[in-house]
């Protein structure tokens, strides 16, 4: 049993160089701020978490520094931030900083970016936090069992000039597979999952538990950054008696906007912010539903009302728009087109039905189901990964715009990540997007096409895979380098 409570966590901020403090009194508060060094100390370790709660018992976990989400990272955009990761698993790690513009060195990616960390080494990533916006981290060694495990935490970088709210909230949401006995069922990249639509559990924890319920008060102005953790499972989120605002989407400021068909929808390593007034009454009680699978709706949790008096009687009167970040506009006149195609998986119903799964999943073809992981189920441009290290398929030139024009001939949904950028989802079935909205990860329906642009202003190979983790680790991966 390791020290879950010894306070890992060192959060230190300090100045940079010496001559900033003299200078800093001079700046106005967020330039004072600019340039110091913030400092976090996490470690990869299996560990306990009461995810079910009740009588059920502590569920076995791969955590960092033993908790479920791992700790919170919170910064100020313009600072420089410091992490240093101890290995305690009995296996190789990394940590991608899901959705930062990172240096390529500082990107996580086993083998292509650096060597993966050694039980019992250490690694210490640094760089610059350019953006505000709500951020993850995650290992990118064999995520889907590392990720499934446990592995995750937030990221939040703070605006220079936060919007106005009451609250400001996260929810980690994940989906684990449990046995009865709480335990993570251990078939992690199984034919199964990695041919349709993933490792989706049987368990949504928010925050590392199962919700009951999430008490509000009444005339509240909440920020609630939505962080989808799951290695397969979408979310679809309905706020009954609520009118949501998504001011952001994957950390990137977005129009101020409700939702469309007043739901949210989360594909793997997604993450929006709300904005949500919490115009019930006190005493009441309002459910949020989970509505994405057809005939699998479940009740997420409710908002509860305390029954005291409302803060306000009206709505605050306070913008929601957050100041754009820092990404450099593409130019789409001038953007060089290129075509990605995604194949494979199994077709709808093929090999669906509970008898076949039920038999897979036992741990009887354990073994040849974890060498099938690797057997190229999946392929972006007639290719499918085998491991991290691969030639890029794509090869832009540094500080050119481009539109990277996908489409999705699969059965399946499957959120598209880019690492080291963000991008605007241009169109989708050559139809313009309303918003335009800038993301790092983008979900694309069976047989849709999605467009999306980008000036690729960050040098390295990157990594553009599908955040299905069993897909991923199935082929679906390629990398694509700015040069
Ligand atoms: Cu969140 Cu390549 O990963
Ligand atoms: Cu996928």
């Amino acid at each position: 049993m390791r020290a879950f409570h010894r306070p890992f966590l060192s959060r230190r901020t300090l100045l940079a160089a010496s001559g900033a403090a003299v200078a800093a009194s001079l700046l106005p508060p967020w330039r004072a701020r600019a340039g110091a060094l913030a400092e976090y100390r996490l470690v990869a370790q299996p560990g306990d978490a009461h995810l079910v709660g009740g009588s059920y018992p502590e569920t076995a976990v791969w955590a960092y520094n033993g908790v479920v989400p791992g700790p919170e990272i919170r910064v100020r955009q313009g600072q420089r931030l410091r992490i240093a990761i101890e290995n305690q698993l009995a296996e190789e790690t990394t940590v991608h900083w899901h959705g930062l513009r990172v240096p390529n060195p500082m990107d996580g990616v086993p083998h292509l970016t650096q060597r993966p960390i050694r039980p019992g080494e250490s690694f210490v990533y640094e760089f610059d936090l350019p953006d505000a916006g709500t951020y993850w981290y995650h290992p990118h060694q064999r995520s889907f069992e590392q990720v499934g495990r446990g592995l995750y935490g937030p990221l939040i970088v703070e605006e220079r000039q936060p919007i106005e709210v009451d609250r400001d909230v996260n929810w980690v949401l994940d989906d684990w597979r449990l046995l009865p006995d709480a335990q993570i069922s251990d078939d992690f990249g199984n034919f199964m999952d990695s041919s349709h639509n993933g490792r989706v559990g049987n368990t949504v924890t928010v925050n590392g538990r199962i919700p009951e319920a999430f008490r509000v008060r009444a005339g509240e102005r909440l920020r609630l950054r939505l962080i989808n953790a799951a290695n397969a499972r979408i979310f679809g989120l309905e706020f009954r008696g609520h009118a949501p605002m998504v001011v952001a989407l994957d950390g990137q400021p977005v129009e101020p906007h409700e939702p469309e068909g007043g739901r949210i929808v989360l594909g793997p390593a997604m993450r929006a912010d709300l904005v949500i007034d919490m115009s019930g009454r006190p005493g009441e009680r309002f459910t949020i539903a989970d509505t994405f699978y057809r005939g699998l709706e479940y009740r997420l949790l409710d908002l509860t009302y305390e029954d005291g008096a409302p803060l306000r009687e009206h709505p605050l009167d306070a913008p929601m728009r957050l100041a754009a970040n820092t990404m450099p506009e593409p130019d789409l006149a001038t953007a060089e087109r290129h075509e990605i195609a995604f194949s494979g998986g199994m077709m709808g119903g093929m090999m669906g039905g509970g008898g076949m799964g039920g038999m897979m999943r036992g741990g009887m073809m354990g073994g040849m189901m974890r060498r099938a992981q690797h057997s190229g189920i999946w392929a972006i441009n007639g290719v499918a990964a085998t491991g991290h290290v691969m030639e890029p398929f794509l090869t832009l030139r540094r500080g050119r715009s481009y539109v990277l024009a996908m489409h999705n001939h699969t059965a399946w949904h499957h959120p598209m990540h880019l690492h080291g950028h963000a991008f605007r989802v241009v169109a989708r079935d050559r139809r313009t997007t309303g918003y335009q909205e800038w993301q790092d990860t983008v979900l694309i329906a069976p047989h849709e096409g999605v467009d999306i642009a980008l000036v690729a202003d960050n040098p390295g190979d990157w990594m553009f895979h599908c955040h299905i983790l069993e897909h991923q680790a199935a082929g679906m991966m390629g990398v694509i380098r700015v040069a």
